[in-house]
C-alpha cells in the first residue's frame, strides 16, 4: 500500500484574510512600506536573517536562528497557520515580524526582528502584526514573550500587557503575557500608525524586490560589547575565562 507521506506531513492551513498592506512616514522622514510576505519570496529573507544569527549583541543570535527556522518551516510546509510581514524602506528590507494563528479567536506572536536601527521600526512591525491580529484576523488575545529586555520595553511595558503565566509560550515554554483587544484599544491612538492605501509607486517598489538591508546589524569588533547582551556590563565572566584559558597554557 503506498501512502503518500506529504499529505501527512504537510498541514492544513486554515482560512486566514490576507495582510492590507499599509505605510508609515519614520522619524528620518523616509517612508516605510508594511506588506505581507508569501512562501515564494522567503528565500529572499533567509539571506538577510542568517548572518544575524552570529550577532550576540541585543539577542540578534537567538532570535535570528529562531527567525530563520521559522521561516524554512513556513517556506517547506512545516509550520501551521504561520504569517511573515515585512516593512522595506525604498524596497530595503528593514525588519521582519511574523506570528501564527492557534485558533479562530486566538494570536500568537512569533517574533519581531529589526535590521534597521533607532527608527522604531520594529516597534512599528509589531504595532503593525497586533492589528493584523486584532483587526484583520479577530482575535481576542494575542499570546507573546519577549527575548531581550529591549522587546520587553517595547512590548510588556509600552502595551501594559497582562500575565498569562499558566500558559507556555511555544517559543521556549517560557509564561506568556497577553494582548488583549481592550489593550489594543487603548494602544491605537499612541502606538499604531499607518495609512491604507499605500501610494502605487510605493507599493510597487516594496512589491518588485526585497532589497538588502543597507545597515544592518554586525557581530562587534570587541567582544566586550557582547557583554552587554549577557547582563555582564563589567565582563568579568570575560575575564574570568581569559584567566582559565592562561593558566590552561601555562600548565600545558
Ligand atoms: C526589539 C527590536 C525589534 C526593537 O526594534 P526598534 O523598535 O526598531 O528599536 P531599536 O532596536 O532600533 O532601538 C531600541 C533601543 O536600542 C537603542 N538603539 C538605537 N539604535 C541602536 C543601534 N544602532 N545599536 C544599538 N542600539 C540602538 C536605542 O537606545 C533604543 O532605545 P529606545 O527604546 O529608548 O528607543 C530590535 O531591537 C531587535 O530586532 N532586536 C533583536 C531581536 C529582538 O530582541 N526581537 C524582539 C524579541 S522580543
Amino acid at each position: 500500500m503506498s501512502v503518500d507521506l506529504e499529505k501527512i506531513l504537510r498541514p492544513v492551513e486554515s482560512p486566514m484574510a490576507p495582510y492590507e498592506p499599509k505605510y508609515m512616514m519614520l522619524a528620518s522622514g523616509e517612508p516605510v512600506v508594511v506588506r505581507q510576505v508569501f512562501r515564494d519570496e522567503i528565500p529572499d529573507l533567509l539571506k538577510h536573517v542568517e548572518p544575524l544569527i552570529h550577532v550576540e549583541r541585543d539577542y540578534y543570535d537567538v532570535v535570528a536562528a529562531r527567525v530563520y527556522a521559522e521561516l524554512i518551516g513556513y517556506y517547506t510546509h512545516r509550520f501551521q497557520d504561520q504569517y511573515v510581514l515585512a516593512l522595506q524602506v525604498d524596497g530595503e528590507l528593514a525588519a521582519i515580524v511574523n506570528g501564527r494563528q492557534v485558533t479562530p479567536k486566538l494570536g500568537l506572536s512569533l517574533h519581531t526582528l529589526a535590521l534597521r536601527r533607532g527608527l522604531r521600526i520594529g516597534a512599528h512591525g509589531f504595532a503593525a502584526k497586533m492589528e493584523y491580529h486584532i483587526d484583520a484576523l479577530g482575535h481576542d488575545e494575542v499570546l507573546i514573550v519577549a527575548e531581550s529586555p529591549i522587546g520587553f520595553r517595547r512590548w510588556m511595558i509600552e502595551y501594559k500587557l497582562e500575565k498569562r503565566f499558566d500558559i507556555p509560550h511555544e517559543l521556549g515554554g517560557v509564561p506568556s503575557w497577553a494582548l488583549t483587544r481592550e489593550l489594543f484599544d487603548r494602544a491605537r491612538a499612541s502606538l499604531v500608525v499607518g495609512r491604507r492605501p499605500v501610494p502605487p509607486e510605493l507599493l510597487e517598489k516594496a512589491m518588485e524586490k526585497i532589497l538588502p538591508p543597507s545597515d544592518p546589524p554586525t557581530p562587534p569588533l570587541d567582544p566586550l560589547a557582547a557583554t552587554r547582551a549577557l547582563y555582564d556590563p563589567t565582563a568579568t565572566a570575560l575575564v574570568a575565562q581569559r584567566w582559565e584559558m592562561e593558566k590552561g597554557a601555562q600548565d600545558a
